[in-house]
């Protein structure tokens, strides 16, 4: 499907779901006060990729918490994921920064989704989305 819509209303702060968009899974989370935080805290210059990669902005975004969460809903964290080294598919909070890590070879993203450590060369790829009601996001 070239998109697909889905309804987030049950997802409380702290919970996440994975959906499938043109046969790839996507991560869906609501971010906790903490995670967006810490997220927040890293200075983006710091970042082994300083891109957003966020298909919704410029190609030259940075990697900023407020271009990785959902415009004006930072709370809201929508990734493709797929790990940017090789293609697996990373898990969810876990790793050294809380946030995804790659079971493959080891690379750990942060709550930004964003590469911290290991051999993946980017941060998680965020598709094009838009909230279409408060509760329903469509991807696509
Ligand atoms: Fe994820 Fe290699 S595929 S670290």
């Amino acid at each position: 499907l070239a998109q697909v819509e889905v309804d987030v209303s049950a997802l409380e702060p702290g919970m996440s779901l994975t959906v499938k968009w043109r046969g790839k899974p996507v991560f869906i989370r609501n971010r906790t006060a903490k995670e967006i935080e810490e997220a927040e805290a890293v200075d983006v210059d710091s970042l082994p990729d300083g891109l957003a990669r966020n298909a919704n902005l410029a190609a030259d975004a940075p990697a900023s918490d407020a271009n990785r969460g959902a415009d004006g809903r930072e709370a809201w964290l929508v990734q493709i994921g797929i790990c940017t080294h090789l293609g697996c598919v990373p898990l969810g909070q876990q790793g050294a920064y809380g946030g995804y890590f790659c079971p493959c070879h080891g690379s750990v993203y942060d709550t930004a989704g964003r590469i911290r450590q290991g051999p993946a060369p980017e941060n998680l790829h965020i598709p094009v989305y838009s909230f279409v009601t408060e509760t329903k996001l469509r991807i696509g």
